[in-house]
């Protein structure tokens, strides 16, 4: 049976879901990585100029989370996505190896441009998830359109202990500058559902990496069995 992932997507769109931060402590081994608790991250980076979309990975925490992921965050990562992504999703899909990791400094903001990804190469195959870590809340959190073309941006806020999920290749999605005294810090991952995956040769402008499986997506396709292995 065919399955149309833009009603899958449409219909996760908006949708926030909660999970145990003490079986996925993600933010407490980032932390201990870096030593300072990521709300304050602002006072240890040094200054910036406002996010473009070609330098808003540019910190060195970016730097040392991905340089880090596989050591650290990754076991916990992928068992995540296939204990707790793959019963919202239900079918088999495989999944951005190492998620995106997302700062939203004081006085700046974290996504350099209004856009939807499929201007970025990504295909109508995924669907996204974000994960707060950090004061994910207020002007400081994601403004997506309600629904696509409606020219009406709402804000998606996220605390610890929740992931939600939105339509980022259909609605147009950014962020406004944080007004707040706090780092916002959060990462998303997008799966590729399996059923209509295809090999592409497009490639995505942030990680520079190809959308084929092994690259930028999982060698392993998730299904019902793996999910219930962990
Ligand atoms: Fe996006």
């Amino acid at each position: 049976m065919s399955i149309s992932v833009s009603s899958l997507r449409s219909g996760l769109h908006k949708k926030s879901f909660s999970y145990s931060t003490k079986k996925y402590p993600f933010r407490q081994e980032i932390e201990s990585i870096l030593g300072i608790n990521l709300e304050d991250l602002h006072l240890y980076l040094g200054r910036f100029d406002k996010f473009q979309r070609s330098t808003d990975q540019c910190t060195l925490a970016h730097k040392v989370f991905y340089s880090t992921f596989a050591s650290t965050l990754q076991p916990i990562y992928n068992s995540f996505v296939k204990e707790f992504i793959y019963p919202i999703v239900m079918t088999d899909f495989y999944y951005q190896v190492i998620p995106t990791f997302r700062i939203g400094l004081p006085g700046n903001r974290f996504v350099g441009e209004y856009h939807k990804d499929s201007k970025y190469n990504h295909q109508d195959y995924e669907i996204n998830f974000n994960l707060g870590l950090a004061n994910y809340e207020g002007n400081a959190s994601l403004r997506t359109e309600d629904f696509p073309g409606s020219d009406n941006y709402i804000s998606l806020e996220c605390p610890y202990g929740r992931v939600f999920s939105f339509d980022h290749i259909d609605c147009m999605h950014g962020s406004e500058i944080n007004d707040t005294n706090k780092t916002m810090v959060s990462f998303d991952f997008r799966l590729a559902l399996a059923e209509l995956y295809f090999d592409t040769d497009s490639s995505s402008v942030n990680m520079n990496s190809s959308f084929k499986p092994g690259s930028y997506f999982s060698v392993e396709c998730v299904n019902n069995s793996s999910s219930h292995l962990h």
